[in-house]
C-alpha cells in the first residue's frame, strides 16, 4: 500500500486530534504542519518530527503531501480550501465548511471541479448514540418521528475570547455560540429531521456583552419538510460544560441522549441503548469521541476512491440553517428555506 503524505495546517488547539489520528494510521506520514506563528510552527514540528512552515502555499506544490487538514480560523478556511482544492489536495477541513455562506459556496465551486476530495470534521456524527438515533430513524422501528429537541449548556470564559486574535468577531469567526459551539448539535438536528421548509429563532448575548461581539445564547424553532418540529436551545453563559441533551419523539417511543448516553424510553420503561467509550480520546470532553473515527474513515475513502459523505453540500446546511436563525433574529419573524441569505 502506498504512503499517504499528508500535513496539518494550524498548529492550535485542535490539531493534536488530528495529529493524533494520522499517527494511528498506517500508511499514513505527517511530513509537515503550517502555522503563521513561527513558534507555534517550530514547536509543534519539533513535536511531530516532520517539517514546520509558515506559508501554507508552500504545500501547493508539494507532490508528497496529498492529504491537507485545515484547522485554522475560520475566516481562513475558505482561501485555503479553494488553494489546496485548486492544486488538486484532499481537504479535511475542520467546522465550520467557512464563517459565512458566500465563502462557504467558493469551496463547494472548488470541490466541484478539484481531483481532491473535501471533507469536513462534524465528528459528533460518529458518536455512538447519533449512528444508533439515525438508524432507528430510518428504519422506522419507532414509527413516524414527531418532534426533537437539542440543548447545549457551555461556559466559555472572558479569557478564552481575550486570548484569542479570531474569536468573538463576526468577521473572523462568522458568529459566537452557533457558529462555533453548538454547530455541531444543529447538524445533527437536520441530518436527523431531513430538510428544513422554515425558521424562526433569536440570538442575544446575555453575560459576555462587553467582551464579544457575536451572541452567546440562542434559541430557534425549525419546521421540517416531512411536518417534523424541531426545538434548539444553545448557550455559552452556563457555568460548566453541561453534556449535550437530545430528545427525540417518536410515534413509539421516545430516545434520549443524556450524559452521552442514549436510552429509549417505551411502554413506562427507559432502556439503556448506549454508552460513551471508556476509552480518553485526549480532546476535550465536550469535542467527543468521533474525531479519530471521522479522519479514519475519510482516510478510508480516498483510498477505496470512495467519495466521502460529510462534504461540502453536506456540511453547508448546517451553515444555512445558522444563517436562517441569525437573520430570523433580525427580522423578528419566521425565514422560509431558501430565504435565509
Ligand atoms: N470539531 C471540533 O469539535 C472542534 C473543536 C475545537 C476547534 N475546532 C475548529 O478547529 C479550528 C481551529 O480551532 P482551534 O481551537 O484549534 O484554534 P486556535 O486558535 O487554537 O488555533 C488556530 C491556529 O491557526 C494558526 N493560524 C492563524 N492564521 C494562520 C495562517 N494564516 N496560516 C497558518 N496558520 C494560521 C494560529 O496561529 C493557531 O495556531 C476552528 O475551525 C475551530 O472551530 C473544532
Amino acid at each position: 500500500m502506498n504512503t499517504l503524505g499528508a500535513a496539518i495546517i494550524g498548529c492550535g488547539a485542535i490539531s493534536p486530534l488530528h495529529a493524533g489520528a494520522i499517527a494511528s494510521m498506517e500508511n499514513v506520514q505527517l511530513l509537515a504542519v503550517a502555522d503563521s506563528d513561527p513558534v507555534q510552527a517550530v514547536q509543534t514540528a519539533q513535536t511531530y518530527g516532520c517539517e514546520g512552515l509558515t506559508d501554507y502555499r508552500e504545500l501547493l506544490e508539494r507532490r508528497d503531501i496529498s492529504m491537507v487538514h485545515l484547522c485554522t480560523p475560520h475566516h481562513l478556511h475558505a482561501r485555503m480550501a479553494v488553494d489546496l482544492l485548486k492544486a488538486g489536495k484532499h481537504v479535511l477541513t475542520e467546522k465550520p465548511l467557512a464563517h459565512d455562506v458566500p465563502s462557504a459556496r467558493m469551496i463547494l465551486d472548488a470541490a466541484e471541479h478539484s481531483a481532491g476530495q473535501l471533507g469536513v470534521v462534524f465528528q459528533n456524527r460518529y458518536n455512538d448514540p447519533s449512528m444508533r438515533i439515525k438508524e432507528i430513524i430510518s428504519a422506522g422501528s419507532l414509527g413516524k418521528l414527531l418532534c426533537m429537541k437539542g440543548i447545549v449548556t457551555w461556559t466559555r470564559s472572558e479569557e478564552y475570547y481575550r486570548n484569542s486574535s479570531w474569536r468573538g468577531r463576526w468577521a473572523t469567526e462568522g458568529g459566537g455560540v452557533l457558529m462555533n459551539q453548538t454547530i455541531h448539535t444543529l447538524d445533527l438536528l437536520q441530518w436527523f429531521g431531513g430538510e428544513i421548509s422554515a425558521v424562526q429563532g433569536s440570538v442575544t448575548t446575555d453575560v459576555l456583552d462587553q467582551v464579544i461581539e457575536v451572541e452567546d445564547s440562542a434559541h430557534a424553532c425549525f419546521t421540517f419538510k416531512n411536518g417534523v418540529r424541531g426545538l434548539f436551545y444553545g448557550t455559552n453563559a452556563y457555568a460548566v460544560n453541561s453534556p449535550v441533551e437530545l430528545e427525540l419523539v417518536f410515534q413509539e417511543g421516545t430516545l434520549l441522549q443524556r450524559r452521552d448516553c442514549l436510552y429509549l424510553w417505551k411502554d413506562g420503561q427507559e432502556t439503556l441503548l448506549s454508552e460513551p467509550p471508556a476509552v480518553s480520546t485526549g480532546g476535550k470532553s465536550y469535542w467527543g469521541t468521533g474525531h479519530s473515527r471521522l479522519i479514519h474513515d475519510f482516510y478510508a475513502h480516498i483510498r477505496d476512491g470512495r467519495k466521502f459523505w460529510i462534504d461540502g453540500v453536506e456540511a453547508i446546511k448546517a451553515l444555512e440553517l445558522i444563517a436562517g436563525i441569525y437573520r430570523s433574529s433580525e427580522s423578528r419573524r419566521e425565514v422560509a428555506s431558501g430565504q435565509h441569505l
